[in-house]
């Protein structure tokens, strides 16, 4: 299980780990991320949705809780942005057809909020926790992967 452990010093730096980070993803893949309000998820997902050719801006769908999104390239896997601060059971996980997104093989999932879902994560997925540490504009992000896949551990 490889990790990689970086400090993030501004916005833009967070926004930058996504887009590397959606290199690394292959369709079918999870992301599943974890941290409190205002950690930092949203504007990480900008920047992996920004690395897999998303156009759309990216905002938390505090209200619809799934958002999809495409692009015009059909080779390109579709990503579905899910976010879980309101769910509170699993019968709320089941009404958002929540097991059906995560099997979905060709789409790629970015999950907020994934304290909500953890038994119901797939058996391998990449786990991206963001930490607010004591300086106003700084998080620590910590990414590995877990299951079986090894990790291309370039994050720089
Ligand atoms: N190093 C940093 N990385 C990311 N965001 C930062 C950083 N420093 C400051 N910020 C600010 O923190 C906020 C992060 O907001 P964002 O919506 O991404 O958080 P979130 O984790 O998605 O929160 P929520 O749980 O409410 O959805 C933004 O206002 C951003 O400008
Ligand atoms: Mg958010």
């Amino acid at each position: 299980m490889e990790e990689t452990i970086i400090t993030s010093n501004c916005e833009e730096h967070t926004y930058e780990l996504g887009v590397e980070t959606a290199n690394r993803l292959s369709p079918g893949d999870t992301v599943a991320l974890f941290g409190d309000l205002g950690a930092g998820k949203t504007e990480f997902i900008k920047g992996v949705c920004h690395g897999l050719g998303i156009e759309d801006l990216v905002s938390s769908p505090t209200f619809t809780i799934v958002n999809q999104y495409g692009t015009d390239d059909d080779s390109r896997p579709t990503v579905y942005h899910i976010d879980l601060y309101r769910i509170e059971s699993e019968r709320e996980l089941d009404e958002i057809g929540f097991d059906e997104i995560i099997s979905d093989a060709s789409a790629i999932k970015l999950i907020e909020w994934s304290e909500h879902c953890q038994d119901r994560l797939p058996a391998e997925y990449l786990k991206v926790r963001l930490t607010q540490l004591e300086e106003e504009n700084s998080r620590q992000i910590e990414i590995v992967r877990t299951g079986a896949r090894p990790v291309a551990n370039t994050l720089s």
